[in-house]
């Protein structure tokens, strides 16, 4: 049987920020081709400053704890701090996940980026260090695996 820490079981069983933000700033969804999982992330921004964080996710019990957590951790974050919200952020704060649900930890990160894009692009900005999202994560090979 999987392991899972308190902090993941807590925020699958009582997830923070399950919603959708009208006229959010900037929008992200990605998927994972390889489980069929989809991961939506809404992003309120006001004057380069996460003010909002809601998602939608058609996914497993760790992608449904990581998008609680990434959305926890970035509100408040400038748009440039969010991007230290990783994979492995979410994860240290999550007290760990089971190895082969690292993956799902991934989801979250990028329908992140890809919110923080849509709104970079809307607004004409740069965010230093994004990079253009993906729609499926399975065409990525850069995240760290712990
Ligand atoms: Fe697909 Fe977890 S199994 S996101």
């Amino acid at each position: 049987m999987t392991e899972y820490s308190e902090k993941v079981m807590d925020h699958f069983m009582n997830p923070r920020n399950v919603g959708e933000i009208a006229d959010a700033s900037g929008v992200g969804t990605v998927g994972n081709a390889k489980c069929g999982d989809i991961m939506k992330v809404y992003l309120q921004i006001e004057n380069g400053v996460i003010v909002d964080a809601k998602f939608r996710t058609f996914g497993c019990g760790a992608a449904v704890a990581t998008s609680s957590m990434a959305t926890e951790l970035v509100k408040g974050k400038t748009v440039q701090d969010a991007l230290q919200v990783t994979n492995k952020a979410v994860m240290e704060a999550l007290d760990g996940l089971p190895p082969v649900k690292v993956h799902c930890s991934c989801l979250a990160e990028e329908a992140l980026h890809a919110a923080l894009w849509d709104y970079a692009e809307k607004n004409n900005i740069k965010i230093d260090g994004l990079k253009k999202p993906v729609n499926d994560i399975e065409a990525l090979h850069h995240h760290e695996e712990v």
